[in-house]
This record gives structure tokens, C-alpha cells and sequence, in this order.
């Protein structure tokens, strides 16, 4: 192969395209089909019922976790909802998470009342711990790290934090089911942890999250938050903690079915995904020039859905663009002013300007909150310097090992020409 670059007129490394298409989805077969049509056969749609598919895949999910407790909920936003909740941070609290997520994450902060916090990532695109220690105000309640793209972020230099200052950590692991950390599950570490089970998922049942703990008075608050009706489905002698009311997160059987059967697959998805990425890391280049690899702390037990290379610096990083694009490997800085992830804080515009459901301005106008949180779209340069720097290519299960190949092989030849 000639090593002139595509994008002067050489041959593109990748010719045909490179499959795509979400994990979950991919797998559907007729196991989840008949698993839903015996649920409309039952004419049986309600959860709390004998025999539920969902409290079925609730004990099928904290088996798999190695966790005492899992309620499942109707999405990964209710399931962060319910976790917070649980481990008891409402209005007052200022809860820390990284730049770098979707606005759920943020949202589901504002949804108990809480403030969110918005700290770097680092090269590892999670949280930065440096940067939360000094985020860190006497109103801080709790960490929100999140697992982004099927990565581990640094978790147990965040619980160490944690730990020193008396935090809670609830885990936002809706982009890593399956993933662990020195050999534990993404989720487990912390005092909580949330799955979605959204459509792009490694997991889907369409719609759909969980809760987990090992912490049985976490598990009992978050299921008060989840549906304000418990009490009367279950008898009140079952009950440690006094029952509240809050929202509706309730999932129907049809999604405990469908999450039953696309569970039980976790391990082929994973084991393909995994394979990918092994040949994509195997063929990719021990010394590039012109970028770092990002940096992951725990490679054998991230998800293997996502890779991402961070570029010297903006200018190569946009030549890098357009070489691999010409290559056939369609790419595009996480933060740009293209077609950008919109996982970025700047993108979230009604965090970054107070919008609130109501006239009193809550949470932020709260009076219980004694602190003064601003924001501003270049308050975490760090963060935006790496995304705009950063190129991710993902890894599903349509793809070929030699599709992971000529992806590396790509990046290597652009690597070579211009790094
Ligand atoms: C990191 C992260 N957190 C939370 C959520 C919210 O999950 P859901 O869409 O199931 O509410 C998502 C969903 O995309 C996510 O990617």
C-alpha cells in the first residue's frame, strides 16, 4: 500500500465502509420476540406481580454485579435520580461531576434539588481527582463520577477523596454496563451506581436503567423515590425506613422481559467488543508522533466500545480529521465546531444558565443552598483543550476484527505523514 495519504491523492486505507449500528439492538433475535410475546400472552404488564420479569432481572443483574441490591427503573437519568436519593442528597448539596457527559447526569443533580459542580476530565476522559479536590466547598455532598464509552474512569483515586472528606459517590456507569475495574464491576466501588439501558446502550430493553447497592437503606430510599405507591404494593412490616413520596420511575414487565434476555447476551457483546479493541490497540502504532493514546487505567476490563487518541495540539488535530476522513475513517474532534459530542458541558445551556422548572429558581435559589456556584462555557479549559484535541472511534458488534485493524492501520499512516 502506497503511503501517500488519501487526502493527496494516494489509495484510502478503507475502502468499504466500516459497519455500524448500536450493541444492544444488534443482538435482538428471537429470544427477546418471544420473551415480550409471552408477557402480552400473560396479559401480565405490571411489575409487582408473582413471578415479575422485573424483579427477575433484578436479581439476575445484582448476581451478575456481586451486589446485595438492583432496582430497575424506567431510565439511566431515574436510576441516577433514585441513587442520589438514596444515598440522601437533596436541596443544599453540591454534587461533582465531570465536563464530560450527557446532560442527564447534570440533570438528574438538579432533579433532587442539588447543585451540580462541574469539574475537568484529564486524559483519561474522566473525571480529573486533582480537580475535584479543589471543586471541593464545605456544601459538597457527593461525587458523580461517570464511566464514559465504556472506560473506567480513575474510581479509586475518587474514593479516596471521597473517603478523606466524608462524600458519597454514586457512579454513573449508564455508558459502561459490563465494564469493571481491577477485576470489579464500573458502578460497584462507589455507595451507588446507575445503569441505562437506553437504545444506544451496550444493553437496551428500548428504555430502562438501574439502581445497585450493597447498602440496604440506599436500596430502600431509592425504591421510595422510584414509586411513591411501594407501601401499598409490599406491606409497610417490610420496611426499614419510613416511606416517602417523590416521583414514578416504575418499569413495565415488557422491559424486565426484554432487559432478562439482552443481560444474558452481556458476555458475547462484550467478548466481541473486547476482541476489537485488542486488535485495534495490537495493530496501532507503540510510538506515535504526533498524539498520546488516552489514558485507561484498567485495560482488560473496560468495555471495549470506544478508543480515543488526543492529538499534540489544535492545529495537527484538525489536519488529522481530514486525513483520516480521506482515509475512510470518519473522525472529528469530540469538541469542534462541526458536528461535535455533545457530552459537553458547554452544551448544556440550561445548567450553565440556571433554568428552572419554576418561577422560584430552584435549585440554585434554594435557601437551604448556602454557596455561590457560577458557571461560564470556558469555565474547565482542560477539558475543552483535550476534546479538541481528542478523536474517538468506536467499536460495535457488526464490526470485524479487520475492520479494528484497518482503522489502527489508518492512524498509523496519517501518524506517520503528518505527526
Ligand atoms: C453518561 C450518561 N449518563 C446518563 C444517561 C441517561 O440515561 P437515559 O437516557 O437512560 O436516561 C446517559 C444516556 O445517554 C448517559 O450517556
Amino acid at each position: 500500500m502506497s503511503n501517500r495519504l488519501a487526502i493527496d491523492g494516494g489509495t484510502p486505507v478503507i475502502t468499504d465502509s466500516i459497519p455500524g449500528g448500536m450493541h444492544g439492538p444488534s443482538v435482538i433475535d428471537e429470544r427477546e420476540i418471544q420473551a415480550v410475546t409471552d408477557v402480552l400472552r400473560s396479559g401480565q404488564l405490571f411489575r409487582f406481580v408473582e413471578n415479575s420479569q422485573v424483579a427477575s432481572f433484578e436479581q439476575e443483574a445484582a448476581g451478575r454485579l456481586g451486589v446485595n441490591h438492583a432496582l430497575m427503573v424506567n431510565s439511566g437519568t431515574s436510576a441516577i435520580i433514585c441513587a442520589l436519593t438514596g444515598v440522601g442528597i437533596g436541596p443544599g448539596d453540591e454534587v461533582i461531576l465531570p465536563g464530560y457527559t450527557f446532560i442527564a447526569t447534570a440533570a438528574a443533580i438538579v432533579g433532587v434539588g442539588a447543585i451540580p459542580v462541574i469539574a475537568e476530565i484529564d486524559e483519561s476522559l474522566g473525571l480529573d481527582p486533582a480537580d475535584v479536590e479543589r471543586k471541593i466547598t464545605p456544601h459538597t455532598k457527593a461525587i458523580l463520577p461517570v464511566h464514559m464509552q465504556g472506560v473506567p474512569c480513575r474510581i479509586e483515586a475518587i474514593l479516596d477523596i471521597a473517603k478523606r472528606h466524608e462524600l458519597k459517590v454514586v457512579e454513573d456507569s449508564c455508558q459502561c454496563v459490563g465494564g469493571q475495574y481491577n477485576g470489579k464491576y464500573a458502578g460497584t466501588w462507589g455507595d451507588a451506581g446507575a445503569w441505562s439501558l437506553n437504545y444506544f446502550k451496550v444493553l437496551t430493553c428500548g428504555e430502562g436503567g438501574l439502581v445497585f447497592t450493597d447498602n440496604y437503606d440506599t436500596y430502600e430510599r431509592a425504591a421510595f423515590a422510584s414509586e411513591p405507591g411501594l407501601p401499598m404494593w409490599m406491606s409497610d412490616s417490610e420496611w426499614k425506613n419510613k416511606p416517602f413520596s417523590c416521583q414514578t420511575y416504575r418499569p413495565g414487565e415488557i422491559l424486565g422481559a426484554i432487559a432478562r434476555v439482552q443481560l444474558s447476551k452481556l458476555d458475547d457483546i462484550l467478548g466481541h467488543t473486547r476482541k476489537l479493541k485488542k486488535a485495534f490497540i495490537a495493530e496501532l502504532s507503540d510510538n506515535p508522533k504526533g498524539y498520546k493514546r488516552q489514558h485507561v487505567d484498567d485495560p482488560t476490563g473496560e468495555c471495549g466500545i470506544s478508543a480515543a487518541i488526543i492529538i499534540n495540539d489544535d492545529n495537527l488535530a484538525k489536519k488529522y480529521t481530514e486525513a483520516l476522513t480521506a482515509e475512510g475513517l470518519g473522525a472529528g474532534t469530540a469538541y469542534n465546531e462541526g458536528f461535535p459530542d455533545r457530552h459537553i458541558y458547554t452544551y448544556w445551556d440550561s445548567i450553565l444558565f440556571k433554568h428552572s422548572p419554576n418561577a422560584a429558581g430552584y435549585p440554585w435559589s434554594d435557601p437551604r443552598y448556602k454557596g455561590d456556584i457560577k458557571y461560564s462555557r470556558d469555565m474547565c479549559p482542560n477539558t475543552l483543550s483535550i476534546l479538541g484535541r481528542a478523536l474517538r472511534f468506536g467499536f460495535n458488534v457488526n464490526m470485524q476484527e479487520e475492520h479494528a485493524r484497518l482503522m489502527a492501520a489508518a492512524i498509523n499512516k496519517v501518524d506517520d505523514a503528518l505527526g
